[in-house]
């Protein structure tokens, strides 16, 4: 009996071990410049750049169609970037990525969705750089905070 119990609470600890190390921490490091570095293998590297790439291009046609004032190539644009594309992302690099990143990544997600769903219910130009001036705050925060480093086998 009593040996179920000690058996019972070291399993409870190293569940919260492992929801603390792959829900909380991730893999991280402080980095030389006083971020948090996420220790990452090449091939997780590439996949988050590559998002970050997609980011970046579909700020790039949302700021263009604002600036002609023709929404619907920006509710494309900002579509490509929503939640749905974060689907892809597989469960062992989730594991590695700490709360915050993951918490201010799905909200980027989502408010290129909203900002999406706001351009075609509005069509407003302004409403829309509005958005998407509140939504780069979370890459500049983002940024300020983390980087990513190569994983040390
Ligand atoms: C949840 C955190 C987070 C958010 C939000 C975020 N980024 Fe990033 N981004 C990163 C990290 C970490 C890197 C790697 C930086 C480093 O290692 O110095 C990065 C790198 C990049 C790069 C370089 C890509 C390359 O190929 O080298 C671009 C461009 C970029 N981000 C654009 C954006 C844009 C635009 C947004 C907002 C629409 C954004 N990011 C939002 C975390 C984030």
């Amino acid at each position: 009996m009593r040996l179920c119990w000690s058996l019972t609470v070291v399993l409870a600890l190293a569940l919260a071990g492992a929801v603390y190390l792959f829900g909380i921490r991730g893999s991280v490091a402080p980095a030389s410049d006083g971020r948090t570095a996420i220790l990452l293998e090449p091939g997780e590297r590439d996949l988050v750049l590559a998002e970050m790439r997609a980011f970046l291009q579909s700020t790039q046609a949302i700021v263009a169609a604002a600036a002609a004032g023709e929404l619907a190539p920006a509710v494309t644009a900002a579509r490509a970037v929503g939640a749905a594309a974060q689907e892809a992302v597989p469960a062992s690099l989730m594991g590695k990525l700490p709360l915050g990143f993951k918490t201010l990544g799905l909200d980027t997600h989502q408010r290129f969705d909203q900002l999406a769903l706001n351009a075609e219910a509005m069509d407003d130009p302004a409403q829309t750089l509005q958005e998407l001036a509140e939504l780069l705050n979370n890459c500049v925060g983002c940024h300020a905070a983390f980087r990513i480093d190569a994983a040390k086998n």
